[in-house]
């Protein structure tokens, strides 16, 4: 097997492994978030939601970094790659609203 073609096995393979930890997690989110539940705020969304894959390395940081709100409200509602989107009965649009600010701030 040449190197080019070595090469794109391992990407393929870390790709799958990610997605199957990310699928895990977003199973344990989504049984959370899919509860009805009424958000106390921002904070407790990211903990309870985002922090599975963005505190694990699932996903990229997104604290500290001050994206803006509207690219993390437009990136919950249509997800990225191997990250859910969440539909408004999962976080409604004030929660959102919050989170996104939260996450802007912190
Ligand atoms: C199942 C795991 C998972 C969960 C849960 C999750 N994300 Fe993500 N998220 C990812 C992954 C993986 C990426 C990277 C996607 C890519 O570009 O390949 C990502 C990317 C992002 C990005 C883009 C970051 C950048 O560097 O541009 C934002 C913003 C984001 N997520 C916000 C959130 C928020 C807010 C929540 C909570 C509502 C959340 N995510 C929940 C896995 C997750």
């Amino acid at each position: 097997m040449n190197k080019e073609k070595l090469g794109n096995l391992v990407t393929h393979f870390v790709f799958v492994i990610v997605f199957i930890t990310a699928n895990s997690a977003w199973s344990a989110s989504k049984e959370i978030a899919g509860q009805g539940h009424v958000w106390k705020d921002g904070s407790e969304i990211y903990s309870k939601v985002c922090a599975y894959c963005h505190e694990e390395r699932v996903g990229p940081r997104i604290l500290k970094r001050k994206l803006p709100s509207d690219y993390i409200q437009s990136t919950v509602r249509s997800g990225r790659r191997a990250m859910p989107a969440f539909r408004s009965s999962e976080i409604d649009d004030e929660s959102l609203t919050k989170l996104a600010e939260f996450i802007s701030k912190n």
